[in-house]
């Protein structure tokens, strides 16, 4: 057990719920029209094969994802699942030192080196089967 790496992790918020959607456009209008929702972001990330609308809750976001071509990673979990919740993002100070950490607790990581995310941000995957069938997404702010 490292305990100089586990002090790196420190979980200071859930940063998003992702939830996949196969039309962003009516997904958004639900939540602006249901929940009152306010949207504070849209992003393609072409890397990832995916748009993404976040949705603000106050210091955390929802985030309405949806594929960009049949290729990608979410077009086939849509395929696979259906829509509904596809990973949670938990916000880390520290990127890389939290991978350690994750790591050395024996998690399978999908990401071994951080990686640049959406809005500016760090990040690094979770393999589900190391979460107990939950997709975890570890995300640094960008630094303001
Ligand atoms: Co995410």
């Amino acid at each position: 057990m490292s305990d100089t790496h586990r002090r790196e992790l420190e979980l200071l918020e859930i940063d998003h719920v992702a939830i996949a959607v196969r039309d962003l456009d009516a997904a958004v209008s639900w939540y602006e029209q249901a929940l009152g929702a306010t949207v504070a972001h849209r992003e393609r990330v072409e890397g990832d094969g995916v748009e993404e609308v976040l949705l603000r809750v106050a210091d955390s976001y929802v985030q309405l994802l949806t594929p960009t071509g049949e290729d990608s990673p979410v077009a086939r979990y849509l395929a696979r699942r259906g829509e509904g919740i596809h990973h949670v993002g938990y916000r880390v100070n520290d990127c890389a030192a939290a991978i350690e950490s994750m790591r050395d607790a024996g998690a399978t990581l999908i990401d071994d080196v951080p990686r640049p995310g959406s809005r500016g941000t760090t990040v690094a995957f979770v393999h589900p089967r190391s979460s107990f069938g939950t997709l975890i997404e570890l995300v640094q702010e960008a630094s303001r």
